[in-house]
């Protein structure tokens, strides 16, 4: 049976193809699509996921938009890496798939009430929505199966020499979130570093041979042009795709137990994830830290639902009917 999961996002290039993974695995149920303000303002990130269900064909998968900015600070968008549509490189058609009027909290709350078994949440932005849900309606922590995130890091951080930029961007709320008693998988960079988009990698989508995968093509292509000017990397980490594939394929990313807590006053640190490895603390467990990936069969799953989603949306690739 497929997984129920919800996504909650803020497309975002690797947002992108992290909900292009979510609905074309057969592995998982994508129930809904929530946004959040994060790599921009809500109003983009919501347009973009709209757009991006408009071109790989997702309809009859909610999307709701959520919160506008973090809890306490302000909000900082990532438009040095995402540009300034969050969703730079290609060009999108007007999108087709709409918006539902629900707020992406209470949305996320009855699908957790009407739907049958505890649901799993793949934040891959802020944790802004998830917090909020988590704050007021404390109830649902039992409705949610457990929660992979892609977030924090073992070792340094990318917005700030120690800080990542999902719980910088709101580390309230990813407090709130690893303090909550549900069960968390924090996918961080030290393991989304090991799923690098190399030429090789952007080849397979183009050589799918349809608009989706030239669109994929594109997105990494900006993406890879941000991560070599601001880091000197020579191929970028698709970071959000790693948090579907743990609940895809647990052993697609390998975890180990830990305790993990945020930083939320450190002068130069503010917002990193400190995860004891060694249980050299002695504060319990509360948390899955994610150390490695299997990038291979990772970028397979990848490329298949590409391709899956790709066949439903492009017509030269759409088997004749029989005869
Ligand atoms: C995270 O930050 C965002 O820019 C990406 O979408 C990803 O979720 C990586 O630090
Ligand atoms: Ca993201």
């Amino acid at each position: 049976m497929p997984v129920p999961i919800i996504l909650d996002c803020d497309p975002g290039h690797d947002d992108a193809l992290a909900i292009m993974l979510a609905a074309g695995d057969p592995a998982v149920d994508l129930l809904a699509i929530t946004t959040v303000a994060g790599n921009q303002t809500l109003e983009k990130t919501t347009l973009n996921a709209r757009r991006v269900c408009t071109v790989a064909g997702i309809t009859g998968v909610p999307v709701a938009a959520g919160c506008d900015r973090p809890l306490v600070q302000p909000l900082s968008v990532a438009d040095d890496v995402h540009g300034v549509s969050g969703l730079d490189g290609p060009s999108f058609p007007e999108p087709t798939v709409g918006v539902v009027r629900e707020h992406a909290v209470d949305l996320i709350h009855r699908l957790l009430a009407e739907h049958p078994e505890p649901v799993t949440l793949v934040p891959t932005a802020p944790l802004t929505n998830i917090a909020l849900l988590l704050t007021r309606y404390p109830q649902d922590a039992d409705r949610i199966r457990e929660i992979v995130l892609m977030g924090g890091s073992t070792e340094r951080g990318n917005r700030t020499p120690a800080a990542e930029f999902n719980i910088r961007t709101d580390p309230e709320a990813a407090d709130i979130v690893f303090r909550s008693g549900v069960p968390v998988t924090m996918c961080g960079l030290n393991v989304t570093h090991q799923a690098l988009a190399t030429p090789e990698v952007v080849a397979r989508f183009e050589g799918l041979g349809t608009s989706l995968g030239r669109t994929c093509a594109e997105l990494l292509t900006f993406f890879a042009s941000t991560y070599r000017t601001l880091w000197g990397f020579p191929s970028p980490p698709l970071h959000d795709p790693v948090a579907v594939a743990r609940v895809i394929d647990p052993g697609l990313v390998r975890c180990v137990d830990a305790n993990v807590v945020v930083e939320l006053n450190g002068r130069y640190t503010r917002g990193a994830t400190v995860v004891d490895l060694h249980g050299s603390t002695g504060r319990p467990v509360n948390a899955r830290a994610a150390m490695s990936l299997d990038a291979d069969p990772f970028w397979d799953r990848m490329v298949a639902a590409v391709r899956v989603l790709g066949a439903r949306t492009h017509p030269a690739d759409r088997q004749p009917p029989p005869s």
